[in-house]
């Protein structure tokens, strides 16, 4: 095994650990996709999604595709959170304009019973073998961003077979029968620890957990079905010490009431959406943690000038609330992209946040 090339722009790990930085780093969530023409080539040459995400070579071209127009801070792994339950024997795909579906969602006990861990070594093979190319690939440019689906957010759509708009299935599960959706989130949570596990060990340098569908939850059952969970990634996670600790970031969507719970998991950063106003985050976390955030990805339909605003007011709210400094933000979205967004309104935001930000 060659060693990885030292890192030339350390910035997003130096926020991560909340060291001083020259400016503020930035990515974004979904920055690798349909908005970008080439992504779309490479998709149609590929024939589908899956195709090109199960292919570690197309997996780590989409993935250096946004890093090649937009001086970006951090590659974040081309691939997707249902990898885990396509593993498990869900059997993942995508219908055109509905999203993702699963062939075999999970309704009773007895399919609880039945899930497994998969082997990271042959069935997602695929994913850190993307890894550890596009570790390769970036040279040192900047560091490699690994993720997984939170275990809540996973079981959303192992539970309901797709999307949903009320999540009526999964959350009668938890309500009817508790055991069961823990016995569910429990067998999740040891995959994506595993996942996550082998993913840094093929080259990742940082983690991020989604957690898109906690916000759907009553507080008490964000707490029981999402948060414990979370916990549980952030405690047991192996992730090193001191100056080469792998960072964890914990992103939710609507997770705004649960900060200082998030912050008091043990996880390096926790990500938020633009409900939340960054400033008040950081008073309420003490420096606990790094945030990272929290433009609303609407922004990027609005007029340059309005975007370069919208990035100055995002980084002055989180100085003002972090006693003056900008050390230990990250910027990114609130969620991720679309597809009809504008590739050059993405290079205003990651360009104003870069300028808005220099010492
Ligand atoms: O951020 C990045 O650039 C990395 C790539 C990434 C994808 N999915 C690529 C993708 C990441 C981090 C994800 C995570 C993911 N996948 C989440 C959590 C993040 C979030 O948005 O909250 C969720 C909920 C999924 C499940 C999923 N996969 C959905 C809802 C969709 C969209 C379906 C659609 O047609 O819009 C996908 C497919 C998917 N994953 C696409 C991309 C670029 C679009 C696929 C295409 O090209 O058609």
């Amino acid at each position: 095994m060659t060693a990885n090339a030292p890192l030339t722009n350390d910035r997003f790990l130096r926020a991560l650990r909340r060291e001083p930085v020259d400016c503020t780093p930035v990515w974004l969530m979904r920055q690798a996709g349909r908005y970008l023409p080439e992504y779309r080539a490479t998709r149609s040459a590929a024939g589908s999604f899956l195709n090109m995400a199960k292919n570690p070579e197309l997996a780590c071209e989409v993935t250096l595709q946004p890093l090649r127009r937009f001086p970006l801070d951090a590659a974040i792994l081309f691939s997707d959170i249902l990898t885990v339950p396509d593993a498990m024997g869900l059997g993942l795909y995508f219908v055109e304009g509905e999203g993702p579906k699963f062939e075999r969602p999970v309704r009773s006990a007895a399919d609880i019973a039945r899930l497994a861990v998969p082997d990271m070594g042959t069935e997602l093979r695929y994913v850190t073998d993307a890894v550890s190319l596009i570790r390769r690939e970036l040279n040192g440019s900047v560091p490699l961003i690994g993720f997984s689906g939170s275990p809540w957010t996973l079981a959303c759509y192992m539970v309901e077979g797709g999307g949903s708009k009320d999540f009526a299935r999964v959350k009668s599960l938890a309500l009817n029968d508790p055991a069961a959706m823990h016995q569910l989130l429990e067998v999740t949570t040891d995959a994506v620890i595993a996942y996550l596990s082998a993913q840094r060990a093929a080259g990742a340098q940082a983690l991020q957990v989604f957690d898109t569908w906690g916000g759907v939850l009553s507080p008490a059952m964000y707490r029981e079905f999402s948060l414990r969970y979370l916990k549980r990634i952030a405690q047991e996670l192996p992730r090193g010490e001191g100056a080469d600790r792998t960072p964890l970031i914990l992103f939710g969507k609507g997770n705004g009431a649960y900060v200082e719970e998030l912050a008091a998991t043990g996880t390096e950063g926790v990500g938020i959406d633009w409900t939340v106003d960054l400033g008040d985050a950081a008073r309420r976390t003490g420096g606990k943690v790094a945030l990272q955030g929290n433009l609303d990805p609407v922004t990027l339909y609005a007029s340059p000038d309005a975007i370069r605003a919208e990035v100055g007011r995002a980084l002055d709210s989180y100085r003002e609330g972090n006693g003056g400094s900008r050390e230990g933000h990250v910027f990114n979205l609130g969620h991720g992209m679309s597809p009809d967004m504008n590739p050059e309104h993405v290079a205003v935001l990651v360009d104003a946040v870069h300028a808005l930000s220099r010492r």
